[in-house]
């Protein structure tokens, strides 16, 4: 089948009793049993659930993968992968990822005894120094949030593979429509569902997606273990939206390569990431695993004046701390996004006082560039 197929059915046959064509939310906490010892397929709703059961398998679909495991949110879905390893235990992680991935990792996985190595994964030999015998794990995320940096997926599963680590990449900004690290060797991908899976800004949630039988039993404990589940009506919505994905994320590309081409030359503007556009450094890597750009767009002024003015004057982006929903939104990832992120080292990556993310959304692009528009304005 086709993606926007599967974005429709997989995983969602009709329900059984009625017949009805979109699944129930099962809004069950538990699951009567015939007898004692009967072999039933739910139990309590923390170990699975129809309707939680069905979103894993929808996005596992769409992935390419053979599990999904669902967890309340993106950052506990990273947990519950740290989850993986054991005190004393390593990780390489890509010195560019989400404000809260790295507060995770840098502040709060070192009491349980694992530690951290941030690194420009841009080449094997930054890997490779990287590299302990206690390393376990190597994690990325492509584009980076928030500066759009794309890192070589074949390059860190390869770089995985060879030491016997396990690969995580995070493919919240591009979802499986656009990028399918599994395809390329990485053992786990994960997923914000918070953002584009969801689309709408109105659910927290993520998810993991893996082809190893091993991963899949290992995650699934930790799910039941420490029970960071989301909601049944939580995964109903998730799963009535990814049916629309292929239309959101082909209008969310379109609209934000207008508008970073609208934006990459105004003279106001000292830098702009967005990987669409032809001078992006990630060019190359693009074009063997993308297959389009996404919706962020981000900016940097030439002052903090500007960029305060700017983002006052906007009407039709809201000012909030998300991304990938179908309105439009505007992020100052220094104070917000990636306010957990030491100044210094903010500033030393790019993410500088004057930096704006932009998640572009869906409405009609005369409207998007009118507002950008006048917001650049004095
Ligand atoms: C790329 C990326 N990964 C993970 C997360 C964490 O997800 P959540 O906010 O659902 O916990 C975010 C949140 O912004 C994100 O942008």
């Amino acid at each position: 089948m086709g993606f926007a197929t599967d974005a429709i059915h997989a995983g969602q046959p009709h329900e059984k009793v009625t017949g009805a064509v979109s699944l129930p939310i099962f809004m069950a906490s538990t699951f009567a049993q015939d007898e004692l010892g009967a072999d039933v397929p739910y139990l309590y709703s923390r170990v699975q659930n129809p309707t939680r059961e069905a979103l894993e398998k929808s996005i596992a679909a769409l992935e390419g993968g053979l599990h999904g495991i669902a967890f309340s949110s993106g950052v506990a879905a990273v947990h519950s992968i740290m989850s993986l390893l054991s005190a004393g235990d390593h990780v390489i992680i890509a010195e560019e990822v989400y404000g809260g991935t790295f507060r995770l990792f840098e502040q709060y996985m070192g009491k349980y005894g694992i530690s951290s190595s941030f690194v420009n994964p841009d080449s094997i030999e930054n890997l490779q120094d990287a590299l302990r015998s206690e390393t376990k794990l190597v994690y990325i995320e492509t584009p980076s949030n928030p500066l759009l940096k794309l890192t070589d997926i074949d390059l860190v599963a390869g770089f995985a593979k060879v030491n016997g680590i396990i690969s995580v990449a995070d493919n919240t900004f591009m979802t499986p429509y656009f990028q399918r690290p599994l395809s390329h060797g990485i053992d786990l991908v994960l997923h914000s569902t918070s953002k584009y899976l969801s689309g709408h800004s109105d659910i927290i949630g993520g998810i993991v997606v893996t082809n190893s039988d091993t991963l899949n039993k290992k995650l699934r404990f930790n799910q039941k273990a420490v029970g960071a589940i989301p909601s049944p009506f939580d995964c109903w919505l998730t799963l009535r939206s990814v049916k629309t994905l292929p239309l959101r994320m082909q209008k969310h590309n379109d609209n934000a390569l207008a508008v970073a081409l609208y934006l990459h030359a105004h003279p106001k503007i000292k830098n702009i990431y967005y990987p669409g556009l032809p001078n992006h450094p990630g060019k190359a890597i693009a074009q063997k695993q993308m297959t389009g750009f996404g919706g962020v767009v981000s900016i940097e002024f030439h002052d903090f004046a500007t960029t305060k003015h700017f983002l006052k004057k906007l009407k039709l982006f809201s000012l909030c701390e998300s991304l990938g929903g179908v309105e439009s939104m505007v992020n100052h990832s220094a104070t917000m996004s990636h306010s957990s992120v030491p100044a210094d080292k903010r500033e030393a990556s790019g993410i500088t006082g004057n930096l704006v993310r932009l998640s572009v959304g869906i409405e009609d692009i005369e409207d998007i560039l009118s507002d950008l528009t006048q917001a650049l304005e004095d």
